[in-house]
């Protein structure tokens, strides 16, 4: 379970002074929940993100993932728990290195290890590791990444996130780059691996029609509120349109 307790942040800013994005939020997060997170731009969604992965300090308040308090958990102990997948692959991947080097990292992820150890798995392994995916990546192990197309670098972002059994999984707009077919076959992916490794999911998208379709719980951030949490039954029964609607009135 993830556990975001009384958090509240505060930008100070020299031009607009202070920018108070939440106050005393409360989330609870169930085991294995799949959650879509919608909500104007700069709402606080990636800023929320950040505070849970550690990368931003919340002002005050807590977080605790599987009743762990992590809240003074420096961010690189927390990448052993917490993976994410950015907008820009770039930031999941390393692009002047190849597939096979890339998935060897993340398979050595948080351990000291040298070069030739770290590159120990055998090419029928890794092509194993990715199987099934519509993206063709199985025969592009020694291409370097940044030959790949856009999805299938978000693709193996999300292998990259999900192989060493992350207790969380952040995805910020993972798919807000890519064309719809495309992007339709990294959720497939994405719902897949959340399925598979049941890994408690917060996934950021502007992409309505997805927000409501993955996942089993929806949820709308304003002005770093939750102004809206839906079940999976209740996600079932809205529509985009109605959630376009609570855009308009969200001022
Ligand atoms: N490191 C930072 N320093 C100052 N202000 C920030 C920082 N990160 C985010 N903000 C501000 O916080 C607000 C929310 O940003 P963000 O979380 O990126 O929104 P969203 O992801 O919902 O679009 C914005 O006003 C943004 O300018
Ligand atoms: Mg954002």
């Amino acid at each position: 379970m993830l556990k975001i307790q009384n958090l509240s942040k505060s930008f100070h800013n020299n031009y607009i002074g202070e920018n108070k994005l939440f106050s005393n939020l409360n989330l609870k997060i169930n085991k294995g929940d799949f959650v879509s997170i919608i909500g104007s731009n700069g709402t606080g969604k990636s800023t929320l993100l950040n505070i849970i992965s550690g990368v931003i300090e919340e002002t005050s308040g807590s977080i605790l993932l599987q009743d762990k308090d992590i809240t003074k958990m420096p961010e690189h102990k927390r990448t052993r728990i917490i993976s994410r997948v950015f907008q820009n692959p770039a930031l999941g991947t390393c692009p002047s290195m190849t597939v096979r080097e890339n998935l060897s990292l993340a398979l050595n992820k948080g351990k000291l290890t040298n070069l030739k150890y770290c590159l120990r798995y055998k090419t029928d392994y890794l092509r194993k590791l990715l199987e099934g995916i519509s993206l063709d990546l199985k025969g592009m192990l020694d291409v370097e990444v940044k030959y790949l197309s856009g999805g299938q670098r978000q693709a193996l972002s999300l292998i990259m996130a999900s192989i060493c059994e992350p207790k969380l999984l952040l995805l910020d707009e993972h798919t807000a780059a890519l064309d719809p077919k495309t992007s339709k076959e990294v959720m497939k992916l994405t719902e897949k691996i959340v399925k598979e490794k049941n890994i408690i999911t917060l996934m950021v998208t502007h992409n309505l029609k997805d927000a409501i379709e993955y996942g089993n719980r929806l949820i709308m951030l304003h002005k770093g509120e939750v102004i809206l949490d839906l079940d999976e039954k209740k996600k079932k029964e809205i529509t985009v349109e109605d959630i376009l609607k609570k855009f308009e009135y969200a001022v």
